[in-house]
């Protein structure tokens, strides 16, 4: 995990997800048929981008939970069953109306501010240009960011300055226009997420929702103006690092989430059990005494595949998580992220290998076999003695597969070998 970033290859729509199974799905789901009969139950406990809980429902009847939002959308729409195909979705029936009446507030808005950056995006960049662009990308006010006099705020963005701030309500909706402008995205492309987001917000029927939504986060995700994770934006340095980022910027989010729309129209295949996706840290969700996780407890096996390294995913993926949330968040730092993101435990070089004893003390007594995915690297936080010890401690058959994975580095060519370790765990001491 950490800087190793790959891309999800399949036809659906999800995020590019550091730390993603899609190339050893074939592994998994054999272990998975090692251990349990097909038409089980099993349960992905960190399901982020869904692809594993995908596969596995090829066979059996999957919860897949994430304590990200993000992951329960995606996971949502990847393997809940829907009372539609996707190939019948109108979404100019659906979004047009709303999207359009949100654009037009926002291109009035910020009339001045997009009409600058078209120029920018439209025309030959050299050297002196991108470094107009650069200033101007800087200059943009942003909220929580500390917001100039208006005076000092760019004339271009004067007249939307009202929209900075309080109450969220009033006015068009603007998170991303106001808070990743220029940074993460450019600004047009943050007024069509902006109207996207809040025409998908009311479309009625939840599995409708669910699938225009985790098509935004595709969009979102292969949108990006940085390196398809947003726990920081490019700065523009240099000539290349910002003619990288003009190209990103002159794509439009609608069109992606077009073609995302069709990838999984074209893919899509009913889910052939009840599956469920929800959003729930592990220990709530094995601890719920209320029955809002139904499928969980019926679970005979679980997989597990948690963060391995002290890279949080809530830094990586904040802006996917607001996007879901939609909630206009205090944000810190200068990646601009939720003050409220998780801070997972299996990311801490003190608690990671307790708080993976932890959950194999939760799952053997329930008598649930355990599949685990979890990394042989220099960054891993539990080393492999460790981890099977663990898992030796709680169950009295532990077999070990490696499988060979080779990470890339942030698109830089050296690629980071890591293997992959992959534990069967049954028989419950
Ligand atoms: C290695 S990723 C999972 C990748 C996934 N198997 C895939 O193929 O995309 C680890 C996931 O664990 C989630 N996570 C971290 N701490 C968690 C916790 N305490 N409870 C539930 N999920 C957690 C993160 O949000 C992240 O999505």
């Amino acid at each position: 995990m950490g800087h190793e970033m790959e891309t999800i290859p399949s036809g659906l729509p999800t995020i590019w997800y550091m730390g993603h199974k899609a190339r050893v799905l074939d592994r998994i789901a054999s272990a998975c048929e090692g251990l349990v009969g097909a038409g089980a139950t099993v349960c992905d406990l960190f399901s982020g981008s869904g692809t594993v809980a995908h596969a596995l429902a090829a066979d059996h009847r999957v919860a897949a939970a994430d304590a990200q939002a993000y992951a329960e959308v995606l996971a949502r729409c990847l393997i809940e069953p829907k009372p539609f195909h996707p190939v019948e979705l109108d979404p100019e029936r659906d979004l047009g109306a709303r999207r359009r009446q949100v654009e037009t507030a926002l291109e009035a808005a910020f009339e001045e501010a997009l009409r600058e950056e078209a120029r920018f995006l439209g025309g030959p960049m050299d050297a002196d240009r991108f470094e107009e662009y650069r200033r101007y990308c800087e200059a943009t006010p942003h909220v929580n960011g500390v917001l100039p006099p208006a005076d000092l705020i760019p004339a271009s963005f004067r007249p939307a300055r009202s929209l900075y701030g309080p109450p969220w309500g009033e006015g068009p909706p603007r998170l991303f226009s106001t808070y990743f402008a220029n940074a993460y995205f450019g600004l047009a492309q943050c007024v069509e997420l902006d109207a996207l987001r809040a025409a998908i917000a009311q479309v009625g029927e939840p599995a409708r929702r669910a699938v225009y939504l985790a098509c935004l986060l595709a969009a979102a995700s292969a949108s990006t103006s940085g390196t398809n994770h947003f726990a920081e934006f490019r700065r523009m340095e240099t000539p290349a690092a910002a003619r990288q980022v003009v190209g990103r910027r002159r794509s439009s989010i609608r069109g992606r989430f077009a073609v995302e729309l069709a990838r999984l129209a074209q893919t899509w295949s009913a889910p052939r059990h009840e599956n469920a996706a929800y959003r729930a840290e592990w220990r709530d969700l094995l601890g719920d005494r209320e029955g809002r996780f139904p499928l969980v407890q019926e679970a005979e096996l679980f997989y597990l595949d948690p963060p391995y390294s002290p890279a949080n995913y809530s830094r990586y993926y904040h802006v996917l998580e607001t996007c879901v949330l939609y909630d206009y968040p205090q944000c810190l730092h200068r990646g601009r992220y939720r003050q409220d993101r998780l801070q997972s435990a299996f990311c801490s070089p003190r608690r990671a290998t307790g708080e993976m004893e932890a959950l194999l003390g939760q799952l053997a007594p329930r008598g649930a076999r355990a599949l685990i995915s979890y990394a042989e690297s220099p960054t891993a936080l539990i080393g492999r003695e460790d981890l099977v010890a663990a898992c030796e401690r709680h169950y009295r058959t532990v077999r070990v597969e490696e499988l060979p994975l080779a990470h890339s580095k942030q698109g830089r060519p050296s690629a980071l070998r890591v293997k992959e370790l992959l534990l069967s765990c049954e028989g419950s001491r």
